[in-house]
């Protein structure tokens, strides 16, 4: 009686290993089928990796040059490499985590990405100040551009895909960052603050024009505006050879407040431009350049005069940081970080 009860549990046990193992070949079968349909559709629903995509990479130092570093290695496309870390997970975890995501789809050579700004244009000195609005306009190639997923919980939750045309699908993104009065600074720029940031989830004109506008402008002063240009999941694009012109491209720019007259000067760089300044601290909001600086001098250039300012450059840079006769501080008035940014 022991053996009858015994057996149909065996029985059942097999039935069962069966039923798993050609799950898993049924899985697998999906997979190759999406992947040799060409497919960004190679969504998967197996949970091996599939031997076909197995990479077979060595640490490279074998043709190394002196100094390279040894290339991890992995049997299994790394994908534990994750294990123990907090997984990405498509969020945007401000203390970083590890994505175990395929890197994705690569565009061939002659698909890679370019950039080029169109307006404002390189070291353009006579940026109108708030409340003009700035538009701000990229010259992409080589992108499929206006697709993007949602940034709040799929952030870099899938591969970077290419269309059938062969170029990255994916969206740009116009950063914004105040330089601190010096268009020609050498210190980078803090990341995590920006004076604009916006992502351009539109195709433009078609042609790869892409823009934003922002509504209100910018106080006057040095900036540099950026593109970035991602793919769908938001990732720094992917290229196919290391050595390339760069997909982005970023401009510096000086906004100026009062009338285009003046911005003859401010071709000459930092002092022209303080010139400009200071006509507005005499003109708009003397209140403004007193609360720029704690320096005396140049309180005292502000007292003097809009334009005695700027002949000595001294209250004019003060006043490109601190314009817009609203005694704002530091280039970043409230109103510009309290803006809806959008990844
Ligand atoms: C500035 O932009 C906003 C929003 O895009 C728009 O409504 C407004 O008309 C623009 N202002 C000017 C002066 O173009």
């Amino acid at each position: 009686m022991r053996f009858t009860t015994v057996i149909p549990v065996l029985a059942l046990a097999a039935r069962l290993v069966n039923a798993q193992s050609s799950a898993v070949s049924n899985a697998k079968s999906g997979g190759n089928q999406g992947g040799n349909q060409g497919g960004n559709a190679n969504t998967g629903t197996s949970t091996t990796l599939n031997p076909a995509v197995i990479q077979t990479t060595d640490n490279g130092l074998a043709d190394a040059e002196a100094g390279q570093a040894a290339s991890l290695t992995s049997k299994n496309n790394f994908i534990d490499f994750c294990v123990g870390k907090t997984i990405t997970n498509g969020l945007q975890t401000q203390a970083g985590s590890c994505n175990p995501i395929a890197m994705g789809d690569i565009p061939a050579k002659d698909k890679m990405i370019s950039a080029a700004f169109v307006s404002p244009t390189n070291n353009q000195a006579n940026v109108p100040a708030a409340p003009e609005n700035i538009t701000f306009s990229v010259q992409l190639q080589n992108l499929n551009a206006g697709t993007f997923t949602n940034p709040d919980n799929t952030y870099y939750a899938a591969p970077q895909q290419i269309g059938t045309n062969g170029a990255v699908i994916g969206h740009t993104h116009i950063t914004v960052q105040d330089l601190k009065g010096d268009i020609n600074t050498v210190t980078p720029p803090d990341p995590t603050v920006f004076a604009f940031f916006k992502g351009v989830n539109d195709d433009g004109n078609g042609n790869g024009l892409l823009s934003a506008t922002l509504s209100g402008g910018l106080p006057p002063g040095a900036y540099r505006v950026c593109s970035m240009t991602s793919a769908s999941n938001h990732q720094p694009v992917l290229m196919p050879v290391a050595q390339r012109g760069a997909q982005d491209d970023c401009v510096r720019f000086t906004v100026t407040a009062g009338k285009g007259g003046n911005t003859g000067k401010g071709q000459n760089g930092n002092t022209g431009n303080t010139g400009n300044t200071g006509n507005a601290g005499g003109n708009v909001a003397a209140s403004s350049a007193v609360a720029a600086t704690s320096a005396a001098a140049a309180t005292t250039s502000a007292a003097a005069g809009g334009n005695a300012a700027g002949g000595k450059g001294q209250a004019g840079k003060g006043g490109q940081r601190f314009g817009q006769g609203k005694g704002g501080r530091f280039g970043r008035p409230r109103k510009f970080t309290a803006r809806e940014f959008i990844a």
